[in-house]
């Protein structure tokens, strides 16, 4: 099983979005795939109509419940769902209480490679522990970044921390996300991106009123979405971009 993380210092810029679209992409592409909403707002969880899970999420992280009584079915084939409730502002913590503590993560996706060849987690914006732990987990860490210089900055922190971690800096992946070019700002970093966005994915999720609609739809672009919205086009190439990196 491959494990596909979203993942940014920076909030509200993509990340559920993308983690949404790509895990139903992948599903469709027959690969048996388990979101796993990680963020205590649950919003991939909600885009999913996930139910909140009855299990209690320490009980699981002590090892006294299976990690897969968590998981929920959703109303697309290959695709099911670890849904985020509000203990999951204490994942930090409850994380550390698992040896070797960079690991815990891992450790309880473990039991789900028999079953899915992907998992794709849905990360809240942060430097934490958690973080610490979805970057030792992940194969791929896609970085949405808005071509804008508070996102970029965030980036580069994520980056600098990747380095700082020993953690090997070809598996974070960037892509701009929420591009507008209508902006001059916008336009003048699509045409001439930093050096530090070098090993970017190439495509360029667009600034889209089909994306905010998926919060009143609750499901995935390709569900609603007319085939030739740029956003659900853009998703799709980052998605053959993204398999291709995962090797799956
Ligand atoms: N490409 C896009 N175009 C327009 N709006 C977008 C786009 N992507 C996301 N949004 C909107 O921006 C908001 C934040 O998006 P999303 O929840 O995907 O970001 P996030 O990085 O997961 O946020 P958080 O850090 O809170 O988890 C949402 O209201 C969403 O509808
Ligand atoms: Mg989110």
């Amino acid at each position: 099983m491959k494990v596909l993380a979203v993942h940014a210092v920076k909030g509200g810029v993509g990340k559920t979005a993308a983690a949404v679209n790509l895990a139903y992409f992948a599903a469709a592409s027959g690969l048996p795939t388990l979101l796993w909403d990680l963020d205590s707002q649950g919003a991939s969880s909600w885009y999913l109509r996930g139910e909140p899970g009855t299990e209690k999420t320490r009980k699981v992280l002590a090892g006294q419940t299976p990690v897969g009584r968590l998981v929920k079915p959703t109303p697309y084939r290959n695709l099911n769902l670890i849904p985020a409730d509000f203990s999951y502002r204490y994942l930090d913590i409850m994380l550390k209480k698992i040896e070797p503590p960079r690991e815990a993560l891992r450790r309880l996706l473990r039991p789900f490679s028999e079953t899915y060849a992907l998992a794709v987690l849905d990360c809240p914006p942060s430097l934490s522990h958690l973080a610490d732990n979805v970057m030792v987990a992940a194969d791929v860490v896609l970085a949405p970044v808005v071509p804008t210089w508070l996102s970029l900055r965030a980036f580069d922190q994520l980056q600098d921390h990747f380095k700082s971690e020993g953690l090997a800096a070809r598996k974070l992946r960037p892509f701009f996300s929420m591009a507008d070019r209508r902006r001059s700002l916008h336009r003048e970093l699509l045409d001439a991106p930093p050096p530090a966005l070098a090993r970017r994915m190439q495509a360029v999720v667009p600034y889209s009123s089909t994306v905010e609609r998926m919060g009143e739809r609750r499901a995935p672009l390709a569900a609603f979405a007319p085939g030739d919205d740029a956003a659900l086009l853009a998703y799709a190439e980052l998605w053959l971009e993204t398999a291709s990196a995962l090797g799956v």
